[in-house]
């Protein structure tokens, strides 16, 4: 054997090595930057799966909805993100509309349920919903018994001054949850009332945190007795074991379409709708529950983690998500509340 063939078979010995690795080898090149939104823990869980499946390795952050969407229109003439995952639905439709995210329809998407299949169509097909969850707040049942505390059932009653400095929420800006909070309770007091039911409340706040589900874990751990959070976000704790009841308020409540989008310009497109269309699949959504997420699956087949509160059973409202997933609305909102709530003394 001469010199050329010696090295033509080496060559042809590689390449019969890395086919035999499968495709993932021969895909370790593809790659995907995941910007996430919900808890890590759920994010770690979705990287590790889709590396699994599929081979591609992803560079994942994970922050909250108001920052990520914040993130991405500062990134936009240079996107550095490929998917945006997770977070509630009203920054990814104010993010569809003024045309930071791309038009994709999975072909998941006929297996969805209404609601999530509506935020597509709101949408032109630029997000869709990925799970769904309804607002509420959690108290430490130790805290409250400990400062003589009455059990508080409305949201009215977050602004009896007996609670003051014992209830906590996140800043609507960074936010989504604390964004759904202030639409929330616009939607049903109406704009004035609600402004004032949101001043009376400033007096109550110990702090506003960043992340939507910190105020919880703050009450876990004895920080706070009062979190305004999402439902699913507080039996996360009761599930771990802490002291923590979760309450549903006596006006109603409303809730959120947890969505996904592909950013616009996305520089690995292709594993962009492959990470989107394994996480609309029914297997992947009931994964859900090992990393104690329970908020309701988007794709009908998926089974709902028996811990999740059932949305027929709580009062929601029928909360505007074009209104207030409308890029004017959420910075009105987020600017007032800024001006004549969070400049006010505590
Ligand atoms: O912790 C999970 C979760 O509540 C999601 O259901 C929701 O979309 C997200 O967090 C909102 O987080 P944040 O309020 O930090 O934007």
């Amino acid at each position: 054997m001469n010199y050329h063939n010696k090295l033509l078979g080496a060559a042809l010995a590689a390449v019969t090595a890395l086919a035999s690795f499968g495709p993932s080898a021969l895909q370790a090149a593809e790659k995907l930057t995941l910007y996430c939104s919900p808890q890590i823990e759920w994010c770690q869980l979705m990287v590790e799966e889709f590396k699994k499946a599929t081979g591609i390795d992803v560079a994942m952050t994970r922050k909250s909805s108001g920052e990520t969407f914040a993130q991405i229109k500062a990134e936009s003439r240079n996107p550095k993100g490929d998917v945006w995952w997770g977070g509630t639905g009203d920054p990814h439709l104010q993010a569809a509309e003024e045309g930071l995210t791309e038009k994709y329809m999975s072909p998941m998407l006929p297996k969805l349920h209404d609601w999530a299949q509506r935020q597509g169509s709101d949408s032109g097909n630029r997000t869709v919903g990925i799970y769904a969850g309804a607002l509420g707040f959690g108290y430490n049942k130790d805290l409250l018994a400990k400062n003589n505390l009455p059990t508080p059932k409305c949201w009215k009653d977050l602004l009896n001054p007996a609670f003051k400095g014992h209830v906590q929420m996140a800043n609507p800006n960074s936010s989504g949850t604390a964004y759904t909070t202030l639409a929330t309770i616009v939607q049903i007091f109406g704009e004035d009332e609600g402004f004032e039911f949101m001043k009376g409340l400033h007096k109550n706040i110990n702090q506003y945190t960043k992340s939507g589900s910190a105020p919880i874990k703050a009450a876990a751990r004895g920080e706070t007795t009062i979190g305004i959070v999402f439902q699913h976000d507080i039996v996360t704790q009761v599930v771990k074991g802490f002291p923590i009841e979760v309450v549903s308020p006596c006006e109603g409540t409303g809730y959120e379409i947890g969505s996904m989008s592909i950013i616009k310009g996305a520089r690995n497109a292709d594993s962009a709708k492959k990470f989107y269309d394994f996480a609309l699949d029914p297997k992947i959504q009931t994964m859900a529950k090992q990393a104690r997420a329970y908020q309701v699956p988007s794709n009908a087949s998926a089974n709902p983690p028996p811990e999740a509160p059932d949305l027929k059973d709580i009062k929601l409202i029928d909360y505007d998500f074009k209104k207030y997933g409308s890029s004017a609305e959420r910075r009105r909102l987020l600017a007032k509340w800024d001006k004549e709530v969070k400049s006010l003394p505590r």
